[in-house]
């Protein structure tokens, strides 16, 4: 395995909370591949590690306040944080991450991350439902797009008994993540992905359409996510507000049939097809000409079917892509896509249940059950970017253990 920390100089702070001790296998890993690295505790991290530990485990002295004229004679502050090449703050609490947010500098560790201008990582950690707040989420949103890079949480059973998003990721997770930061490839290059997202919108007349509420968020998001890692990206879109990801090819669409050719001529392409679109099950059999006017108290309009995009790439027999569906579900969220999964013949379908507020169509937030022939796993709710990286690092693992790597042009 390449060793991409070799002599990086890694600044690990540790925040007050229960997950305290798992830093200290953090810091072990790090040392394992010749990472140097130097400790910063708060206040109330103290209570939960002693600094002694993590002074024999990381080979160097802890600092722990502003104002310890004997730290700052070894380094200064700001000496401290021009040394790191990046920043690893795990566990990160609630309170931090709202003082982070704020941009105060009312310790020593927050000094550091406003003084260094080198990448922050945060692995929160804190009980679930201080993770669900929205106060707590709109730090975290706030934080990823000042650029911090943000390392989980997980779902499970915490510390306080509860179960539920909040627990640090693991040490090993996060020394992937940081490891895989300091890798200058783009791991992804020449992959070639196809996305649909967005609504479709259905004619009735020359001013009226049928429609749903998908903004395109969760489909651009991934399509960002593919196209950082190197991927070329094809973003087949129906009517949005947003600003096109870079680097990513966007094909405009505004009716389903539209978007079905744009797709099946993208699907035998492309490795990797995602169908992230909300696309309207029914169109109106015939679009009246002219402005229909009001008349009478009822009016029947006559629906016909439309083609179901990822079904029929799912169904492709030749050059079929890897294909990944997505569920929009009100109830029995798992059964009913399970049974997309099968009869849409997909490699992955990601389920939402979209009856849940603040999560799914039009917010900038989700969570994500994901299930696949002989698996599943659920991606907590969090914003759209960063579930779409998750989501992307997922597929990638799938499509890599398939047979899929047939080449494309
Ligand atoms: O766009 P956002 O506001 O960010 O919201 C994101 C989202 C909720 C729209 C997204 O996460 C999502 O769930 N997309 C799929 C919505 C949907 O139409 O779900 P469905 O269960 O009705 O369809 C299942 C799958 O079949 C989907 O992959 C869909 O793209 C596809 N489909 C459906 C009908 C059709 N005629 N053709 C299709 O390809």
């Amino acid at each position: 395995m390449d060793n991409y920390l070799q002599q990086k100089r890694i600044l690990v702070g540790i925040t007050g909370g229960i997950a305290a001790y798992k830093t200290i296998e953090l810091i072990r890993l790090l040392r394992k591949q010749d990472a140097e690295v130097r400790v910063v505790l708060t206040e109330a991290a103290a209570h939960f590690v002693s600094p002694l530990t993590l002074q024999a485990i990381s080979g160097n002295a802890v600092s722990q306040s502003l104002f310890d004229p004997q730290a700052e004679l070894a380094m200064g502050h700001i000496e401290l944080a021009k040394w790191a090449d990046a920043l690893i703050i795990a566990p990160a609490t609630a309170d931090f991450l709202a003082r982070l947010n704020l941009g105060l500098a009312s310790d020593l560790l927050t000094t550091l991350c406003l003084a260094t201008k080198a990448p922050i990582f945060i692995a929160p950690a804190m009980n679930q439902q201080m993770y669900a707040q929205s106060v707590v989420q709109q730090h975290l949103a706030s934080l990823r797009q000042r650029g911090i890079n943000i390392i989980g949480p997980n779902s499970g059973e915490q510390a306080c008994g509860d179960v539920g998003a909040g627990r640090m990721s693991e040490p090993a997770e996060i020394f992937a993540a940081l490891s895989a930061s300091f890798v200058t490839a783009k791991p992804l290059l020449g992959l070639k992905v196809a996305i649909t997202a967005g609504p479709t919108q259905e004619a009735i007349d020359p001013v009226r359409y049928i429609s749903n509420y998908s903004s395109g968020k969760m489909g651009y998001a991934i399509a960002e996510a593919f196209a950082k890692q190197g991927a070329i990206v094809t973003l087949i879109s129906g009517p949005v507000n947003l600003t096109p990801p870079q680097d990513v090819n966007v094909i405009k669409v505004t009716t389903a049939q539209q978007m079905w050719e744009q797709s099946m001529s993208a699907a035998v392409t492309h490795q990797i097809f995602i169908g992230c679109a909300a696309v309207a099950d029914y169109r109106v059999a015939d679009i009246a000409p002219q402005k229909i006017k009001k008349s009478g108290d009822e009016i029947t309009l006559k629906l016909v079917k439309n083609p179901d995009i990822i079904a029929d790439v799912g169904h492709l027999t030749a050059q079929r892509p890897f294909t990944v569906g997505f569920a929009a579900e009100t109830q029995d969220v798992e059964n009913y896509a399970k049974d997309k999964l099968v009869r849409k013949r997909l490699d992955l379908i990601c389920a939402n249940d979209v009856s849940i507020a603040g999560q799914g169509f039009s917010s900038d937030h989700n969570a994500l059950q994901l299930f696949w022939a002989d698996g599943n796993v659920s991606l907590p709710l969090t914003d759209k970017q960063h579930l779409a990286e998750q989501l992307v690092n997922l597929i990638i693992n799938l499509y890599q253990k398939t047979n899929h790597n047939d080449e494309k042009n």
